[in-house]
Formats: C-alpha cells, sequence, structure tokens
C-alpha cells in the first residue's frame, strides 16, 4: 500500500522546546545537524527568499544522502536537507505575497517538519520587498499570508516577529496572527529600530506569553546566555513554552548541551566532520567558523584559518585533513561530482 511506503511523520509540537534560530548563512545543514547532535529541539533554516526558492529544481543526492533544491540559473544550492533532520526542521521563509509563498511551500512540504515566516528582519532589502518587518507594520496582510498557508498546507505554519513598545499593540497583532491558525509564534524581544546590543524586552514577552492561547517562542536572549542553565533562566523569566536561541548558538552550538559547553575547537571539529560528511561549501563553512572564532582569529592559528581557501585547507588546521580527503576519495568512488575541492 502506498501509505505504508511514504514514511509517516508525528506533527511537530513546539511546546517546550529548546530551538536553533533562522541565522542567514549560518543556519545551513551542518550546522543544523550539529545543534540536533547537541540536543537541539527544533532547528530553523536561515531564511530563504521565495522567489528564489521557486526558481530551484528539488534533486535527490544519493551519495550524500541529502535532498538538494538547486538554483536552475546558476547550479547553486539554495536548501540542502537531510531526512536526518526531517522532523526538526523548520524552513523560514521571506516572503510578501501568499500566492508565491503557499506555491514555494508546496514545494518543500514533505521535506520540513513546518514552515515560517519572517517577519521581524529590519534589513533593506526585506523592508523594500515588502517582507520581514515590512510585515508588522501590515497585520492584514501578514495574517493573510498565514491564513493561506494555514489552509492549504499539511505541516504546521509558525511566524517570527518582533515586538512595538506598545505592548497592547504587540499583543494585539500577535492575537490576530495566531486566529490564522498558526500553530506557534516566535517573539524577538526587540522593536524593529533596536539593535542586539540592545537589551531584550523579557518583561514585554513575559506579558505576550500569558496572554495568548498557542505556544509562544521566546527570543532574543543570547546576550545573557553564557550557558545551557541560562536558557532555562531565559524560560523562566519570559514565562515563554519555549525559547529559540541565534547568537549564542552562532558562537558555540554546544550551548545546546545540558551537559556543559564544550571547547570551542571540539566543536568546531564536531562541525567540520558534518562540513565534509555534506560537502558544504568551503565560503560557508569558513564563515560558520570565523564566527566561532570571533576575536581568536587573531592568534597564530586564526591567522593561518583566514587565508584557508578549501574545505580540505580548513580540515588540516584542526587535524581533520585525512578525515577530509577520505570523504571525499569516498564519495568520488560512488560517482560524486559535487564540489569536493580536494585530489582523492
Ligand atoms: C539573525 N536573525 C535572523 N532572524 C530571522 O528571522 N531570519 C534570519 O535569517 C536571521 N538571520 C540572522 C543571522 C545572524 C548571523 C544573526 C546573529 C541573527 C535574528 C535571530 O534569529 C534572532 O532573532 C536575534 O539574533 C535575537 O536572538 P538572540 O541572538 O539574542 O538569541
Amino acid at each position: 500500500m502506498t501509505g505504508d511506503i511514504l514514511e509517516r511523520h508525528e506533527r511537530l509540537s513546539y511546546a517546550d522546546k529548546i530551538i536553533m534560530a533562522p541565522m542567514v548563512r549560518i543556519g545551513t545543514l551542518p550546522m543544523r545537524l550539529l545543534a540536533l547532535e547537541y540536543g537541539a529541539d527544533i532547528v530553523y533554516t536561515e531564511e530563504l527568499i521565495d522567489w528564489k526558492l521557486l526558481r530551484s529544481t528539488r534533486k535527490v543526492n544519493d551519495v550524500l544522502k541529502t535532498i538538494d533544491y538547486i538554483d536552475k540559473t546558476d547550479g547553486t544550492i539554495i536548501f540542502r536537507t537531510s531526512p536526518l533532520e526531517r522532523s526538526k526542521v523548520v524552513l523560514q521563509l521571506g516572503t510578501s505575497d501568499a500566492k508565491r509563498a503557499l506555491t514555494v511551500a508546496k514545494l518543500v512540504e514533505n521535506d520540513v517538519a513546518g514552515i515560517d515566516i519572517n517577519m521581524g528582519c529590519p534589513k533593506k532589502f526585506s523592508i523594500l520587498g515588502g517582507m520581514g518587518a515590512a510585515l508588522l507594520k501590515q497585520p492584514e496582510k501578514a495574517a493573510g499570508i498565514l491564513k493561506t498557508l494555514v489552509d492549504g498546507l499539511s505541516i504546521p505554519v509558525t511566524c517570527k516577529v518582533r515586538v512595538f513598545e506598545d505592548v497592547e499593540k504587540s499583543i494585539e497583532l500577535c492575537k490576530k496572527l495566531a486566529a490564522t491558525g498558526i500553530s506557534a509564534i516566535a517573539v524577538h524581544g526587540r522593536t524593529p529600530d533596536e539593535r542586539p546590543q540592545h537589551r531584550n524586552r523579557n518583561e514585554t514577552l513575559k506579558t505576550i506569553c500569558a496572554s495568548m492561547d498557542i505556544p509562544v517562542i521566546a527570543n532574543g536572549g543570547s546576550k545573557e546566555i553564557e550557558k545551557y542553565k541560562d536558557i532555562l533562566q531565559f524560560k523562566k523569566d519570559t514565562g515563554c513554552s519555549s525559547v529559540m536561541i541565534a547568537r549564542a548558538a552562532e558562537w558555540n552550538c554546544s550551548i545546546f548541551r545540558s551537559a556543559g559547553l564544550l571547547p570551542i575547537d571540539e566543536v568546531i571539529k564536531s562541525y567540520l566532520k558534518l562540513a565534509c560528511d555534506y560537502d558544504n561549501s568551503p565560503s560557508n563553512t569558513k564563515y560558520c567558523i570565523q564566527n566561532i572564532l570571533r576575536e581568536l582569529q587573531e592568534t597564530p592559528l586564526g591567522k593561518r584559518f583566514l587565508d584557508t581557501q578549501t574545505l580540505e585547507q580548513i580540515c588540516e588546521l584542526w587535524d581533520m585533513g585525512d578525515y577530509c580527503r577520505a570523504k571525499a576519495k569516498e564519495f568520488s568512488s560512488l560517482g560524486y561530482t559535487g564540489r569536493f575541492d580536494v585530489v582523492p
């Protein structure tokens, strides 16, 4: 029976979860899998712009055991996912159009556990395109996009918003969006004009959480999150059902480990293993490691790292060169023609 062949997945619940936030260029497959390995319950993809995904082709990669969405125009990978994360990955879309959002969401519906709409990004690119925080000023349109997705998809839909200075106005917006049937709402406790260094409005989050009937996912606490226990404190301070972590995970993904933070060299090694396993691009791999190293880029190792260009060269610095070459050899023996940039 077809029903037996199709893998069945439980509907994702957003209650009482610790979640890795959507992060452009950071939230690619290796980092998402690492976060899950360390204990994150749910991982969000980086924001993917609807029209970019729309011009992609879905392709099963038999060697890497991934599903790739490949840009038809230039062959770049827009989204790579693995069945290993299928039940825990939420794809975040940047969109300004309900119909387009649904078309794209339908394209990926069977490969992800949920769809999220970015309604908080204050960057010029998003605002000018009517996406991200622009939607906070157009609640009707925002609700229309969510309703279209909720009605048209078999997987849960969420959105991620920012707060207004006026708490009542924030609650009113969250309730309007919740009324569309979304499964949860992630709220970043800063206004669109506030920057990451501003304090997070935890008391506003607390008031919002107390007023809502669906799980509220509190976000924005990374400045005060240095260890696992701080995640639980943030949850307590905001009274929210779930919490979503961005920067603390970008800096050290082992923040999700209840057993405690790991030294960054260990985190980098585990990250690199996954980068090799999934043939992650050297530029993306380098970017993610740069954001783990931060000021350590000034050290002799950091300086050598900045000179690297290939995945193999990066791996060599953390004694992972042999692993990288072995993977390249294995993939090549299976007929892989990806972008692995070492000579097997
Ligand atoms: C982000 N943020 C973000 N938000 C979003 O909705 N979609 C995205 O693609 C991104 N991209 C992104 C990249 C990077 C490098 C950072 C640091 C942040 C915002 C992020 O999800 C979160 O809302 C804020 O960083 C606040 O949470 P933390 O960092 O205090 O946990």
